[in-house]
């Protein structure tokens, strides 16, 4: 331990200034011989400039990951996202433009009217053939998903800037569902449906006042959203440089959380129920069905845990007290009303995943990271699955200083929603290593399907997806 280096995961955030690609030779285990495609991933790559680190983990470049399955194994592959925040910032050593929690050097002079920049870093999805790289104050960037050569900014002829970087796609129809939040006098959510590459707004949104928002559920007939009191105050303050966005976050806990609902189809009104105050990043799923909406979610008591351990990220201690606990709510659509459970997922709930075939739909299994209730602190070293039906929860423990990140489920046979893999990256701090993880979705508990050793660390991400096609 260092005092740059205060826990076992802290070096996990380490930057990772190389570009790799190379075949991954030290596998134990088979590779499924129906697991087959390409897993991209994105998060932040580089959290440091100049031997200083970031003010905010959001605030790093998006790097991404490739892992490509194929016939001769695994071929691993990274390469950051040509943003012009990486460009320049790497081309001068020190920090330019302002982000997410980092300001300018030189005060207020330097960093107002200055806008946030876009540093690509939270997700991918592919869309009409295109890679996208995803950032939620932007839009995204377009990269070929063959080489990750980064194509260039993507704004659909100029139809989207903010967008969201938990894009939905219907398995039914393939269209796309997204939103973007703008922030000013009048803040505003426009909702988005991409279908071949083509985008239509749907009827925007006026916020009652400025909220972060970072995901939402997609069922059949509606976009929803749950809007926690996370208020920025004000955005004017961000634009005149006076604060930089993260430092104007401020959870008000005497507002309700809105749970509002937007036709999917564009048409008819939007709808708003309030409920009481909590706050979540991510959503598991959710689905309308039988006059009653039902959400699955890690859900936070607030933001003050979790707003205080993403500007410490490297330095913080990660407390399990105030984060989030999965969470079942239950919305009578006729009359308002609101019910919730948990389930036995131990502590520090985060990223749930599903089955993306099941987007939208009854669905009965998900899987998330968390620790056991014994763990007070640090970064989860678990995943758990858990099926809503019986309300089981199995877990498969990483072992001592193996800390992995979002589980996605890769269907990889036709006979049920948990015919699959999870695949997971793992980082091992005390090898410095990291590694790819693949467990049965059937039996999570059970030893690993393979472990496929990297070279190198990679550093912490966030989210991911897959396709079957092979770039
Ligand atoms: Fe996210």
């Amino acid at each position: 331990m260092t005092a740059n280096e205060p826990y076992p995961w802290s070096a996990g955030f380490r930057s990772l200034d190389e570009e790799h690609s190379y075949r991954v030779e030290d596998v134990e285990g088979e590779l499924p011989a129906r697991l087959r495609g390409s897993l991209f991933r994105n998060g932040s790559g580089r959290n440091a400039l100049g031997g200083k680190w970031f003010a905010h983990w959001f605030d790093g470049d998006g790097m991404i990951v490739a892992v490509r399955f194929d016939d001769q194994g695994i071929h691993f592959q990274n390469r950051y996202v040509t943003t012009r925040n990486h460009r320049d910032e790497t081309r001068a050593g020190r920090i330019l433009y302002r982000g997410f929690g980092k300001m300018v050097p030189g005060g207020v002079l330097a960093n107002a009217f200055r806008p946030l920049a876009n540093v690509s870093n939270t997700s991918v999805v592919l869309e009409y053939g295109r890679l996208l790289s995803l950032w939620e104050g932007g839009p995204p960037m377009a990269l070929d998903p063959a080489t990750l050569r980064t194509l260039g900014m993507e704004t659909f002829n100029g139809s989207v800037d903010a967008f969201s970087a938990h894009p939905k796609v219907d398995p039914e129809t393939g269209e796309l569902f997204n939103f973007g939040i703008d922030y000013g006098a009048r803040s505003t959510l426009t909702p988005y449906r991409l279908n071949k590459g083509i985008v239509t707004r749907l009827p925007v949104v006026d916020l009652p006042y400025p909220v972060m928002n970072h995901d939402f559920v997609l069922t059949r007939r509606h976009m929803v959203f749950c809007l926690g009191p996370i208020v920025v105050d004000t955005p004017l303050k961000v634009l005149l440089g006076l604060r930089s966005f993260d430092k104007a976050l401020r959870w008000d806990g005497g507002k309700p959380t809105l749970i509002l609902l937007v036709p999917r189809d564009g048409s008819g009104k939007s709808r708003i129920i309030e409920t009481e105050p909590f706050f979540q990043f991510h959503f598991a799923n959710g689905f309308e069905e039988d006059g009653a909406l039902t959400m699955d979610f890690a859900r936070y008591p607030d933001y003050l845990t979790i707003g205080q351990a993403l500007r410490d990220f490297w330095k913080s201690e990660w407390p399990a007290d105030g984060m989030a606990a999965l969470t079942r709510l239950r919305l009578d659509l006729a009359s308002g009303k609101v019910d919730s459970r948990t389930y036995d997922t131990g502590l520090a709930n985060e990223f749930p995943t599903i089955n993306p075939k099941r987007i939208g739909a009854p669905y009965r299994y998900a899987y998330i990271l968390c620790n056991p209730s014994d763990r007070r602190h640090g970064l989860q070293q678990q995943v758990a699955k858990i099926d809503f039906e019986t309300g089981t929860v199995r877990r498969h423990e990483f072992g001592p200083d193996r800390y992995p990140g979002e589980p996605l489920f890769i269907a990889t046979g036709e006979d049920g929603e948990d015919d699959g893999v999870i695949v997971t990256l793992v980082f091992d701090a005390a090898r410095r290593l990291s590694e790819l993880v693949c467990l049965d979705a059937r039996d999570p508990a059970s030893r690993p399907v393979f472990i496929a050793r990297l070279k190198h660390a990679v550093p912490l991400g966030l989210h991911g997806t897959f396709t079957s096609r092979l770039f």
